[in-house]
Formats: C-alpha cells, sequence, structure tokens
C-alpha cells in the first residue's frame, strides 16, 4: 500500500462518473458583466476550457452592466430605466457597442491564449460569435419608449448547433441584431434563457453574486423542483432575477438550471463534478428520476453492483447476463448517475416474480430509495398480475421483514427458481403478498 497518489486516484474514480454523463451535453453558461468587472475572468475561462476538453458543448453568453455604467459615466451620461429595464436610445447606444464590442474581444482573447501555466496549456480551443441572435424592439409600455432597448425575437440554432458540432465554442453577447439592421441591447438573461431553450440545451448555468438563491433565512437553497421554486422568496431583487431565470429556462424544457457564484473559484466545476454541487439547483423534473432501464445503464449498473459482488452481498452477474436481462431492471438516476437499482423476474406460470438485485450506492442509504424502488416493482408485479413476490437474501433478511416480507422454506420457491438455488450460498427465502 502507498499513500502517494490515492488522493488524486479517489478523486478521479469519484468524478469519473459525472465526467461520462456530460460528455456531449449542450450546456449555456451566462456570464454577467461584474465577473470581468471584478477581474475574475481569467481563472473562469480557463475552467471553461476544460470543460470543453471534457467534451461539453459550450455556449457563452456574457453581459456587460457594469462596462456600460462605466462608459456611460465617463461620458458624463446617465441610464433611464422603466421597472428596472434600461432605456437605451442612439447615444447609449454608442456605449452599450464599445463595452459589448471590448468585453467580447476580453473573452475571445483568453479563449484563445492555450492557457498558459494551466493544466490545458498547449490545447486549441476555437471560438465562434456572430449574429447568432436576431431581436425586437420591446417598444413602448406604459407611455415608455424603451428604444433600441429589445428582446430576443429568434435564436439561429442551427448555426450554433453547427460550431458546436465542430468543437467549438460559441460566444454570445447581450445584443441582437433585426432583419432591418439595427443593433438592440438586450438583457444578457434574456439571451441566455432563450437560447437554452431553443438549443434544448441539458443544463443552463448562471452566475451571480452570491453561493446561490437564499431563502428569507438565509439558508442556501440546495435544490428544488421548478414547482417548488415558484414558491421561494430569494433575500433580494438579484437574486430573484437568477431565480427567475432558472425556472423560465426549466419551464420551457431545459432540464436543469444551476445558479451558482462566480466568487467561488470551484464552484463550476464542483457544481459540474461532484454528489452534491455548491449552489441552488432548480430542476424540471422530480429531482431524481424512477425509471426502467436500458442498454445504456449497463455500465452503470455494474458500477453500483461490482462492490456487493466482490463482497458476496449479491451473486455475480457478467455483464452479458446483465445486456440481456437489462429490461427487467428498474433505478433511481440523479444527474445522470445510476444510484439505485432492484430487478423483477416474473414466474407467471406460479403468480409470483423474483426481486433481486436490490442495491443503493452506499453515500444514498438510508433515505427510502430502496423502498420506492420496491414499491415500484411491487405496482409492476400487480400489473402483471402476480400474488407474490420472493427474494432470496444472506445478508439482508431484517430488511425484507421491515417491508413486510416473511421467511418461507426454499420448497416454497417456483420449480424453475429451486433449480437453480445456490446451495453453498444458502440464502433465506422470503416471500409477501400483493395486496
Ligand atoms: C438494503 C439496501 C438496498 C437498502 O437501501 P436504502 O435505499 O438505504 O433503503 P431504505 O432507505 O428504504 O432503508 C434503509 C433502512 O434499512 C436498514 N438496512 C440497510 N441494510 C440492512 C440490512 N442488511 N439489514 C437490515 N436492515 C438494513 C437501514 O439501517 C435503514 O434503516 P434505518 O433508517 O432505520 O437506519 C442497501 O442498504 C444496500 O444496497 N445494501 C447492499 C445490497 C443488499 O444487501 N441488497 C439486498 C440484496 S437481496
Amino acid at each position: 500500500m502507498t499513500d502517494r497518489g490515492d488522493v488524486p486516484m479517489q478523486w478521479l474514480r469519484n468524478t469519473a462518473p459525472y465526467i461520462h454523463a456530460h460528455r456531449g451535453r449542450t450546456v449555456v453558461v451566462m456570464l454577467p458583466g461584474e465577473i470581468a468587472a471584478e477581474g475574475l475572468l481569467p481563472p473562469l475561462i480557463q475552467d471553461i476550457a476544460l470543460l470543453s476538453s471534457l467534451g461539453l458543448r459550450i455556449v457563452l453568453v456574457h453581459g456587460c452592466r457594469p462596462q456600460i455604467d462605466a462608459l456611460l459615466a465617463d461620458a458624463g451620461l446617465e441610464s433611464e430605466f422603466h421597472r428596472g429595464i434600461r432605456i437605451s436610445d442612439s447615444e447609449t447606444m454608442v456605449h452599450v457597442r464599445r463595452a459589448v464590442g471590448a468585453l467580447r474581444l476580453e473573452i475571445e482573447a483568453l479563449l484563445s491564449m492555450g492557457l498558459p501555466n494551466s493544466p490545458m496549456q498547449g490545447a486549441a480551443l476555437n471560438i465562434s460569435s456572430g449574429n447568432f441572435v436576431t431581436a425586437r424592439p420591446i417598444g413602448v409600455v406604459e407611455g415608455v419608449d424603451h428604444h433600441l432597448t429589445g428582446r430576443v425575437r429568434r435564436i439561429d440554432t442551427s448555426g450554433i448547433r453547427r460550431q458546436l458540432d465542430a468543437g467549438t465554442i460559441v460566444l454570445l453577447s447581450n445584443v441582437g441584431f433585426s432583419p432591418t439592421g439595427e443593433t438592440f441591447n438586450l438583457a444578457v438573461e434574456d439571451v441566455a434563457v432563450r437560447c437554452a431553450v431553443e438549443l434544448a440545451a441539458d443544463k443552463l448555468i448562471l452566475f451571480g453574486q452570491d453561493s446561490g438563491i437564499h431563502d428569507g433565512e438565509g439558508q442556501l437553497i440546495r435544490q428544488c423542483a421548478v414547482d417548488a421554486a415558484a414558491t421561494l422568496a430569494p433575500v433580494d431583487a438579484r437574486q430573484q432575477v437568477l431565480l427567475a431565470a432558472a425556472t423560465e429556462a426549466c419551464r420551457q424544457g431545459v432540464a436543469r438550471s444551476h445558479i451558482i457564484s462566480y466568487r467561488n473559484d470551484c464552484a463550476l466545476l464542483q457544481e459540474l463534478y461532484t454528489h452534491d454541487g455548491v449552489g441552488t439547483l432548480v430542476a424540471r423534473t422530480e429531482f431524481e428520476q424512477s425509471r426502467r432501464a436500458t442498454i445504456e445503464d449497463v455500465g452503470g449498473i455494474l458500477e453500483l453492483i461490482t462492490p456487493l459482488e466482490h463482497d458476496g452481498v449479491l451473486l455475480k452477474r457478467s455483464r452479458e447476463l446483465l445486456e440481456t436481462e437489462i429490461g427487467r431492471f428498474r433505478l433511481l438516476e440523479r444527474d445522470g448517475r445510476i444510484i439505485a437499482c432492484a430487478a423483477l423476474y416474473p414466474f407467471p406460470e406460479n403468480g409470483c416474480g423474483e426481486l433481486a438485485c436490490i442495491v443503493t450506492h452506499p453515500d444514498y442509504r438510508g433515505d427510502g430509495r430502496a423502498r420506492r424502488l420496491l414499491d415500484a416493482l411491487e405496482d409492476e408485479a400487480r400489473q402483471l398480475g402476480l400474488a407474490e413476490v420472493f427474494v432470496l437474501t444472506t445478508q439482508t433478511a431484517h430488511w425484507f421483514l421491515e417491508q413486510g416480507f416473511v421467511e418461507r422454506d426454499r420448497d416454497a420457491l417456483p420449480d424453475a427458481r429451486a433449480s437453480l438455488y445456490n446451495l453453498q450460498r444458502n440464502s433465506k427465502v422470503f416471500f409477501k403478498r400483493l395486496g
């Protein structure tokens, strides 16, 4: 045994499932102008380069509110706002264009520099920014003309996809163009949400100043489903805007929106590559999905059950066997990772079915997950017209007793199953009648 390298090795093992789960996924990342204004852009862009090299398809959407404010202040101009939205007249727009152009170039330069002195040194990254966003004017609202302040009208998704397919990072700004050739100032949140929705992105990542969304008591909300998000009352207006954007994206089909802090150097990688992340996650569906397994899940299930096979808790299953029996498995998936599974093998001629391979990942035990899978498989058994389910177990007898199973003699097993009984394992047999 050597200590050297154990920590990174373990870290790599823990991270590998997430690397696998995120590869090929489309992620829209919103970068508010404050990141650059606070000098925090370079390390963040390095992490984005790393994500790109790990196979994520990335669209960056940057804003530049503080940069616009600074240029306006230098010019001795003051912006007018209506309901929090800046009115962009043609004079203001000169400064918006300057701010957007400068920041866009800064991000492109950072992504182009080959990331010296970083793990990504020498990695070639291609960036594409262009006229992917078509805009329209907001118009006159409550008597106030918003001039060149606009909303997203259309996103050129096929153009963006072509770039992503080629491994290019797409960079969008908070401006859009009209078919009549005008440039409109847009809210960065509007561009990010619409882009994520229209691309059917897997994730929208929203950077904010705080670690996530905090409730009235200042507690960080780690995760919530989209319906629950509507009932939250974030502590301030800034968080409200982020939560509204996250929720809107999920309502319109984005699977997950993450709100994380740009002031935490590790937030992006921790959010994507660790179990529980660090910010607030808003999910379109129930947080953990229970579903039937498919052939794509074989690897994930093997990862879950192999350690227990080595310990003799479970009977050994080869990959080939698992592939042929995969349709009998149900699983719980969290963030693309399988964290629990169970299988039902029906014996219709005997009116019963065997429950097998019930496993919850050690990090997720004790929260009723196995119970939830058991309930689902019992329902499935009922639908198949089976009157009973049974299990063979060596070390988990009491768990099954607590779930309403009763011990029976081996003779109670269907003949076809009894003939396969492994005497050496000396498993106990438990049955449960389905009500
Ligand atoms: C048994 C197992 C599937 C339960 O998963 P889970 O998602 O934690 O299940 P639940 O949350 O519904 O139940 C947890 C309860 O079962 C108890 N429990 C777990 N393993 C047990 C065992 N071998 N014997 C008795 N009770 C057990 C836990 O202590 C916990 O009780 P508590 O909350 O009162 O402390 C999980 O512990 C596991 O994967 N074990 C290894 C594989 C295994 O033995 N599978 C059965 C093969 S037939």
